[in-house]
């Protein structure tokens, strides 16, 4: 069975996907199954922010045939792990938990590079192209560390 991840964040349009897009990069896909969703529901059905895919596609990644979902609660059975983008986006998702094993599913993005120094990705929404590039590199390192970890954790 393969281990699966979902990425999380406010809409599902901006960085859930691109986090969606570069783990599945780094990971086999025979073995590994990535998703992400959103905690809201104002984009479902849509596909990612322009913005989002032009980064995307300027690192050779293409995440243009995704569709924005609303995290749902089968999502905490489903997925083996879950990673949220901002501190809102854990408050939001723990709530959402319906037990102790479901909560602990739930962890901080870049905890994953710096331990416990409750670093958000920054909602790029209202910014400009750069608060885009800006989301890749922080996903791009806290992928690899995450991919790294999955690998020798599933091997
Ligand atoms: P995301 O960015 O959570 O990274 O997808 C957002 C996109 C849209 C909205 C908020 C955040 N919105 O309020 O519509």
């Amino acid at each position: 069975m393969p281990v699966k991840i979902l990425m999380v964040c406010l809409g599902n349009i901006c960085r859930s996907p691109l986090a969606e897009g570069i783990l599945q990069s780094k990971l086999p896909a025979d073995k590994f199954i990535v998703d992400s969703a959103g905690t809201g529901d104002w984009h479902v059905g849509q596909g990612p922010d322009k913005r989002s895919v032009a980064t995307a596609k300027g690192r050779g990644i293409d995440i243009s045939c995704q569709k924005a979902r609303q995290l749902k609660p089968s999502d905490f059975t489903e997925f083996d792990h879950i990673y949220v983008m901002d501190a809102s986006n854990y408050k939001d998702v723990t709530k959402l938990a319906p037990d102790a094993e479901a909560k602990a599913k739930v962890k901080l993005m870049m905890d994953e590079v710096f331990h416990g120094k409750n670093i958000d990705v920054p909602d790029p929404y209202w910014s400009e192209q750069d608060g885009f590039e800006n989301v890749y590199d922080m996903l791009d390192q806290a992928c690899s560390i995450v991919a790294d970890k999955l690998i020798k954790e599933h091997s």
